[in-house]
């Protein structure tokens, strides 16, 4: 568990976390247990991700996957606990200094970001549709729900925590829905066009599973056309903010520009 959390990864979504919570004004010890749950859930997904019945890779920022390290059945179970632990500590926190019902709605947030209609859910179709061709919009849902439902979590569990009213949740909430799609397009365009020794995974994985990905759908330009406007997109939705919005800006930038 700590080998798959601790060893590295560019942290976006509990930094999503602090930079939506600040945003509004939260305190940020408040923000640490949101923080540390979606990156939790993360780091388990990846875990479960790399196993030889999913995508089969060996190498995860930059060290080999956690079943490579430990063997399948630890790589299984420490994904398990991890998934476990992130809802104890978003439970349990006593920083977390927010009302039952806004932890209860937190808890709830997290919980249907990793299911069948988020996370897990996407993987299932992400699994299934190997070989096959995708429309646009059907890969477009399998990324809303495998890269983009926890993105979207991470945005809202900040906002949540810092007492946030419906509008401010739904104008963060468009922001998360645009990031979290460009953040996979992003995802898939690196798999083809990036370095393994950036990436810290192996390139060139995608072409080889016969993934549905944007660039197998698109072709590369459209693929960061598309990109490009979720990124306007993201930034359009934070136009009603300030500049304490401006960290959920640059990372929408780094976002759409990141070569790891
Ligand atoms: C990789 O996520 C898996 C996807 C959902 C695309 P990241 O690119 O955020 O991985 P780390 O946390 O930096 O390792
Ligand atoms: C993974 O998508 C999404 C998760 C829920 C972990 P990918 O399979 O494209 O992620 P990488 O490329 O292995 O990091
Ligand atoms: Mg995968
Ligand atoms: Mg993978
Ligand atoms: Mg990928």
């Amino acid at each position: 568990m700590r080998y798959a959390v601790l060893g590295g990864g560019k942290r976006l979504r509990p930094l999503l976390t602090y930079a939506s919570g600040r945003a509004l004004g939260a305190p940020l010890p408040r923000l640490d247990a949101p923080a540390c749950a979606v990156e939790i859930i993360h780091a388990y997904s990846l875990v479960h991700d790399d196993l030889p019945a999913m995508d089969d890779d060996a190498l995860r920022r930059g060290r080999p996957t956690c079943h490579v390290a430990f063997g399948e059945a630890m790589a299984i179970l420490a994904g398990d606990a991890l998934q476990a632990l992130a809802f104890e500590r978003l439970a349990d926190a006593t920083a977390l200094d927010v009302d039952a019902a806004t932890r209860i709605e937190m808890l709830r947030t997290l919980a249907a970001a990793c299911g069948a209609e988020g996370m897990a859910g996407g993987q299932a179709f992400d699994l299934a549709a190997v070989g096959s061709v995708l429309g646009l919009a059907e890969l477009e849902h399998m990324h809303a729900c495998k890269t983009g439902a926890l993105i979207r979590a991470a945005v809202r569990l900040g906002a949540l925590a810092a007492g946030a009213g419906a509008d401010a949740l739904a104008a963060l909430d468009a922001y998360a829905a645009a990031f979290g799609l460009a953040f996979q397009v992003r995802d898939d365009i690196l798999d083809v066009e990036g370095v393994t020794a950036d990436l810290g995974k192996t390139a060139g994985k995608d072409a080889r599973a016969a993934k549905p990905t944007f660039p197998s759908v698109l072709g590369l330009d459209a693929s960061r056309a598309r990109l490009a406007s979720l990124t306007d997109e993201a930034l359009a939705a934070l136009a009603g903010f300030g500049v304490a919005a401006d960290p959920l800006r640059e990372l929408a930038r780094y976002a759409a520009a990141r070569i790891s």
